[in-house]
C-alpha cells in the first residue's frame, strides 16, 4: 500500500508539474484528492490493515496529500501572478506616445476685428448698441433724413420685404433708435456693430451682407475736431501709430457737414503704391455732425446739442489690416484661410 502511496504521489506531481492550465490544475485536483479520487480510494484499503502498519500508511497518505496540495498550491499561485502580470502588461500606457490633438476653433477675422474695434471704442469711454437686422423705413431712411424718394437713396439697393420693411442698408438706424431710448438725455456714446444687406452682385470688394460699425456721439459743444480727433486715435491704434488721416467733404443725408476719411496707405505708408493706387492715402469710413433735423427726429434740441457720426465697414478694416485681396474669403469658409488667424 506504501508503494502505491508513493507511485500516486510520483505520478500526480508529475502530472501537475506539467499543467499550464488553471481548468486542468482543477481537474487534476479532483482526480487525486476529491472524494472520489485517486488517494481516497488507496487509503479506503485501510481497513485491512494491521493496528500496526494504520497509523504509518495513515501518515504516508497524509504526507502524500500534503505535497499534492502543496504543488497545486504553488500553481495557483503562480497563475494568479501570472494573470496579473498579463493584465498589467495589456493595460499598460505608454506615455511616450504623441496625444490625440483636440483641434480647437478659432475666431473669425471679420470678429476678430469687430473684436479689435470694440475694445480701442470702449477704451475712449463708449459703449456698445445693438439693433435689428430686419428694421423699418422709416428708421433706416426716413428718420436720417432720406425721405422717400429722396435721390440719395439709390446709393443703397436695397432688400425689401414690404413697402415699409427691408434688411437694414447700414447701422445708421441704430443712431435713431438710441436717441429715442435715450428720451433726449445726453451725453450719447455709442458704437454699434453689425451685418447690413445691400442688393449687390458678389465680387471682390461687393458683397450683398457685409458688417458696419457705427458710431454716434451727442453732448453739449461736440465739434468736427472732436470727430477727427476720435478717429485719429482710432486709426493710429488700429493701423499704428505711424498712420495719419485726411477729411474730404462728402455727403451723407444725415450729417451736416459730411465728410470722407483716408488714411496714410498702410503698406506704403503713403508715398504710393499699388494698393493706394499711387495716390498714398486708401479711404475708410464716411462720417460728418448729426444733422439738425436727425436730432430732432431722434428726440433732441439742436439748439443744445450737436454731435458726430461715422460709419465704417468691418470688411474693408479687415481687408487692408491683413492685406487680404478678395472678401469672398471671409465668407467661403475655406479652413486654410481662416486657420491663418488662430495664431494671431
Ligand atoms: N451709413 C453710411 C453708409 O452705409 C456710412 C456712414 C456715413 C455712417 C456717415 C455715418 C456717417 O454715421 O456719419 O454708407
Amino acid at each position: 500500500m506504501k508503494e502505491r502511496l508513493e507511485a500516486l504521489r510520483q505520478e500526480a506531481l508529475e502530472e501537475l508539474n506539467q499543467v499550464a492550465d488553471p481548468g486542468v490544475l482543477n481537474d487534476l485536483r479532483i482526480k487525486y484528492l476529491g472524494k472520489k479520487g485517486a488517494l481516497t480510494e488507496i487509503l479506503r484499503g485501510m481497513g485491512g490493515l494491521s493496528n500496526e502498519e494504520r497509523p504509518i500508511i495513515g501518515q504516508v497518505g497524509n504526507e502524500v496529500r500534503a505535497a499534492i496540495e502543496a504543488v497545486i498550491g504553488e500553481k495557483q499561485e503562480q497563475f494568479i501572478r501570472q494573470e496579473t502580470e498579463n493584465r498589467l502588461r495589456a493595460e499598460t500606457i505608454d506615455v511616450t506616445l504623441p496625444g490625440t490633438k483636440v483641434s480647437a476653433g478659432a475666431v473669425h477675422p471679420l470678429n476678430k476685428v469687430v473684436q479689435e474695434i470694440e475694445d480701442i471704442f470702449i477704451g475712449m469711454g463708449y459703449t456698445v448698441a445693438e439693433g435689428p437686422e430686419v428694421e423699418t423705413d422709416y428708421y433706416n431712411f426716413e428718420a436720417l433724413n432720406l425721405p422717400k424718394n429722396h435721390p440719395a437713396r439709390d446709393m443703397q439697393d436695397s432688400f425689401y420685404i414690404t413697402d415699409e420693411i427691408l434688411m437694414r442698408t447700414q447701422t445708421s438706424p441704430v443712431q435713431i433708435r438710441t436717441m429715442k431710448a435715450m428720451n433726449g438725455k445726453s451725453p450719447v456714446k455709442i458704437i454699434c456693430p453689425g451685418k447690413v444687406y445691400r442688393r449687390d452682385d458678389d465680387d471682390a470688394t461687393h458683397s450683398f451682407q457685409f458688417n458696419q460699425i457705427e458710431g454716434l456721439v451727442i453732448d453739449k459743444n461736440i465739434r468736427m475736431s472732436d470727430l477727427k480727433g476720435t478717429l485719429l486715435q482710432f486709426v493710429q491704434q488700429i493701423f499704428g501709430e505711424q498712420t495719419q488721416i485726411r477729411l474730404r467733404p462728402s455727403f451723407f443725408p444725415f450729417t451736416e457737414p459730411s465728410a470722407e476719411v483716408d488714411v496714410t496707405c498702410v503698406q506704403c505708408g503713403g508715398h504710393g503704391c499699388r494698393m493706394c493706387k499711387q495716390s498714398g492715402w486708401l479711404e475708410i469710413l464716411g462720417c460728418g455732425m448729426v444733422h439738425p433735423r436727425v436730432l430732432e427726429m431722434g428726440g433732441y434740441d439742436p439748439n443744445e446739442v450737436s454731435g458726430f457720426a461715422f460709419g465704417m465697414g468691418v470688411e474693408r478694416i479687415a481687408l487692408l489690416k491683413y492685406g487680404i485681396d478678395d472678401i469672398r474669403h471671409f465668407y467661403t469658409n475655406d479652413l486654410r484661410f481662416l486657420s491663418q488667424f488662430a495664431r494671431m
